[in-house]
C-alpha cells in the first residue's frame, strides 16, 4: 500500500478529481469561504485556484500532501498566504476558535477516525464560523447503499482508505454541528456508488449536543 499510495494513487486522484465537473463543484462549494480558512485533506491542491478573494489566509493539513511540486505551483500567485502542514485532521495543533471557515472536499470519506476529526474541526472553528463540505457518501437509494456496503472494502484498498458508505450529514451533526444548507444529488459522470453527493454548510451548535448516530453511518 505504501508504494501504491505514494506513486500511483496521487496521479490517479489528480486525473479523476481534476476533471471539469469536479472543478465546477469545487468552485461552487468554496464560493462562501472567507477570512482565515483551514482545509483538511489538501490532496494535490485542486481546491487552491477556487478560493475566492475574501480568503485572507489558508492553512491546509494532510498526512500525505500529494504531488508537492504541483501543490507548490498551485500556491503561486494566490492573493493569500498558504501554510501546508503534514498532519492528521484528528489531532489539530491549533488553539480553539482559530478559523473563520473550515473546508473539506472528498476527504471525510477517507479520514480513519472521522468523528474525532469533525470534533477537531468544531473546536478550531470560531462560534458562527462555517464548515463547508463537498463529500460523497451513503446513497439515499437503498439498492445503491447496499452496493456501497459491498464495495467499500475494495474501495478502501484501491482508494487508500476511502469509504463509499458514510452518512455524512449524520456524522457532521453527531460532532456538534447544525447543518443550515444541505444538497444531496448524484454527481454526473461518476458511477452511482461513488457519486452520491453531500454539499453544504454547517455551523457549530452553541451547546455541544450530540445527535445519536444510527447504526449504518458507515464508520
Ligand atoms: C480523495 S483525497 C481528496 C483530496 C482533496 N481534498 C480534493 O478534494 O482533491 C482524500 C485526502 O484525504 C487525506 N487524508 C487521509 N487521512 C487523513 C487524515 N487523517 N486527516 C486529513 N486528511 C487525510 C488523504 O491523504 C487525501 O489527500
Amino acid at each position: 500500500m505504501g508504494w501504491y499510495a505514494d506513486n500511483i494513487f496521487p496521479h490517479l486522484m489528480e486525473w479523476v478529481m481534476g476533471k471539469e465537473e469536479f472543478q465546477r463543484q469545487r468552485r461552487e462549494a468554496l464560493a462562501g469561504a472567507s477570512g482565515a480558512v483551514l482545509e483538511i485533506g489538501l490532496g494535490t491542491g485542486l481546491n487552491l485556484p477556487h478560493y475566492p478573494a475574501r480568503v485572507t489566509w489558508l492553512t491546509a493539513v494532510d498526512p500525505r500532501p500529494q504531488l508537492p511540486a504541483l501543490i507548490e505551483a498551485r500556491s503561486v500567485g494566490l492573493s493569500f498566504p498558504v501554510e501546508i502542514l503534514r498532519l492528521d485532521a484528528e489531532r489539530l495543533p491549533f488553539e480553539d476558535a482559530r478559523f473563520d471557515c473550515v473546508v473539506s472536499t472528498w476527504t471525510l470519506c477517507t479520514i480513519p477516525n472521522v468523528l474525532a476529526a469533525l470534533a477537531e474541526v468544531r473546536r478550531v472553528l470560531k462560534p458562527g464560523g462555517s464548515f463547508l463540505f463537498l463529500e460523497h457518501g451513503r446513497s439515499e437509494d437503498p439498492k445503491i447503499a447496499r452496493w456501497q456496503d459491498w464495495l467499500t472494502p475494495v474501495q478502501k484498498l484501491v482508494a487508500c482508505g476511502c469509504h463509499l458508505n458514510r452518512r455524512m450529514d449524520e456524522l457532521i451533526r453527531a460532532a456538534g454541528f447544525s447543518i443550515d444548507l444541505l444538497e444531496r444529488y448524484q454527481m454526473e459522470g461518476v458511477p452511482k456508488p461513488g457519486g452520491a453527493m453531500y454539499r453544504g454548510r454547517a455551523v457549530p451548535t452553541t451547546t455541544a449536543m450530540r445527535t445519536p448516530i444510527k447504526a449504518a453511518s458507515g464508520l
